[in-house]
């Protein structure tokens, strides 16, 4: 009963809404005709955007279409449009706001994210510049985490993990030493409350935005006061730092985490009510921990494809750059450049969502093509013509971990390819004044991570089966099978053991 009224109550208000604001872009759309065929084929983005993005995109041939979902009609610009988004102001196309409603952050954190976004400036500067002073930490968690995580089950030889679940925990933890340090990263507590935030923020943010504006502030409270919200991982956060304050009175200096980099440029309204502050916290705990398990799994799962002899080639590509360079740094690091490819290809193959660059029209603007889309309406630029064009990426459909390694060997060159360069050609992280400041952490926190598990384990796929198990669509976002798991087996005695 409470269920059927719980699906009944918005499906009945969005139908209403649809029915008045059902498209007048004066584009063409997917999906079936009239106020109904609107709402139905919103309901199936729901599943299945992936495949009515196929639709418009094969329909269509590149032009910007729509398609309907449960938050109104999503303008799909052509890929040529990139360039346009790239140098984007936000005057017209927008991604602040778009971000704002899309995670509903007045409700789910606070209106102060987008309004003042100075944790993007800590991100974009001062972590990006301290990435090097973060390596020893990362390596040590990863070291401590791993043993654990990976301790092999009584009189066993190897152990199978289910990899998603077993990589958001390792990276929730190794991500919040450098985020609070060593003792709140490991209060298990507290992990298994930043993971519930984060994992239920965006669906929480998807309900709302089925709601009446008006309704949206009690049904968070209640929502998250059931489950997930933020009071739970706040408990720890905020005598955190009323600490790190009250050390900083006494002129004591203190450890530099990610966090005091947050005190140090925070306005003064947020060092008076620490509350705020614990927001800015939580919020790069959400902006942070799925992205790098979501990349980290993918990566695991192809590498777990391999034959012994390519991960051979691998490890030892990993060993001669942690010998040439005296151990884990940004130089060694920069030479572990299979591991790099990996990833660049996780970024093309799969990024995180079938679209990428979404953002908010606020006034009207001119696509490339001369269409002109009116204000008011989500646009977005799908990802597949990008990183699928075979002019661009022979054999598009292949997942090759070394695609990127071996074109970098053959052009010799290190100034390409590289998995934190973004270009029109390559946008898991977006594209200009809004692309990802944290993409140089997290390629540095996902090597560590990677060639750690390489060199300290073997890696199999349950039953020694060789491809990759199937991603999950949900909506527009692509995540790696949750349940599929890995076989870990401790290289005891080998070569490059415990570096
Ligand atoms: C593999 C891991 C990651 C991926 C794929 C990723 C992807 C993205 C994407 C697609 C955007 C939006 C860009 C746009 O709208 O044009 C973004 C923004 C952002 N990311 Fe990441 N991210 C990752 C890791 C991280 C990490 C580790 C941090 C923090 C330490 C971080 C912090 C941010 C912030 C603060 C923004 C907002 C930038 C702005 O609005 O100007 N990200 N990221
Ligand atoms: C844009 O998307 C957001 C989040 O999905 C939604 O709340 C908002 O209503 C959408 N706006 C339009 C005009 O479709
Ligand atoms: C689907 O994804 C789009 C773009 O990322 C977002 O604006 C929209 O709110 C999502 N809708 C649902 C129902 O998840």
């Amino acid at each position: 009963m409470q269920v059927e009224t719980l699906v009944a109550v918005p499906v009945v208000l969005v139908a209403f809404v649809f029915y008045l604001t059902h498209n007048r872009t004066g584009l063409p759309r997917v999906g079936k005709s009239g106020p109904l065929g609107f709402i139905l084929t919103a309901l199936k983005s729901i599943t299945s955007f992936a495949d009515l993005l196929d639709e418009g995109l094969n329909k269509y041939g590149g032009k910007a279409f729509v398609v309907p979902t449960m938050a109104g009609s999503f303008i799909i610009a052509g890929p040529e449009n990139v360039d346009l988004f790239k140098s984007s102001d936000d005057t017209a196309i927008n991604q602040p706001i778009f971000i704002d409603e899309s995670l509903q952050l007045m409700h789910t954190l606070n209106s102060r994210q987008q309004a003042i976004p100075f944790s993007t400036v800590v991100i974009r500067t001062d972590l990006t510049r301290a990435i090097s002073a973060f390596i020893p930490e990362i390596l040590e968690e990863t070291r401590l985490v791993m043993s654990e995580a990976f301790a092999l089950p009584f009189g066993e030889k190897s152990t199978t993990l289910p990899l998603f679940h077993t990589m958001t925990h390792l990276v929730a933890r190794i991500s919040n030493r450098a985020m609070l340090g060593p003792s709140i990263c490991r209060q298990e507590q507290y992990l298994h409350d930043i993971i519930r935030f984060a994992e239920t923020l965006p669906i929480y943010a998807q309900l709302l935005t089925w709601f009446p504006r008006i309704l949206r502030g009690p049904l968070y409270f209640l929502l998250s006061s059931a489950f997930g919200g933020p009071k739970e991982p706040a408990r720890v956060i905020i005598p955190h730092l009323k600490t790190l304050l009250a050390e900083r009175e006494q002129g004591l200096e203190s450890a530099k985490t990610i966090t005091d980099f947050l005190i140090n440029l925070a306005p003064p309204e947020e060092i008076a009510d620490v509350k705020l502050l614990a927001m800015r916290v939580l919020n790069l705990n959400f902006g942070s921990i799925h992205t790098s398990s979501i990349f980290g799994t993918h990566a695991l799962f192809h590498l777990a494809t391999l034959s012994e002899s390519e991960l051979d080639t691998i490890r030892h590509e990993i060993i001669e750059a942690l010998e040439s360079e005296g151990g884990y740094s940004k130089a060694s690091l920069a030479k572990m450049r299979i591991l790099d490819s990996t990833l660049r290809e996780v970024g093309r193959f799969y990024a995180l969502g079938v679209v990428g660059l979404n953002r908010v029209l606020i006034k009207p603007a001119s696509l490339v093509d001369g269409t002109v889309v009116p204000s008011g309406y989500n646009i977005t630029i799908p990802l597949k013509p990008i990183h699928f064009d075979e002019s661009v990426y022979p054999e598009p459909y292949k997942f090759d971990c070394f695609r990127f390694s071996k074109l970098r060997a053959s052009e010799r060159t290190d100034l390409k390819y590289g998995f934190t360069r973004v270009e029109k050609d390559f946008v898991p992280f977006g594209l200009g004044k809004h692309a990802c400041p944290g993409r140089f952490f997290a390629s540095m926190e996902l090597k560590i991570i990677l060639s750690h598990l390489l060199l300290n384990y073997d890696l199999s796929l349950p039953g020694g089966a060789k491809e990759a198990p199937k991603p999950m669509f949900f909506n527009s976002t692509v995540i790696p099978d949750t349940k599929a798991c890995v076989v870990l087996k401790p290289r005891v005695g080998q070569a490059g053991q415990d570096l």
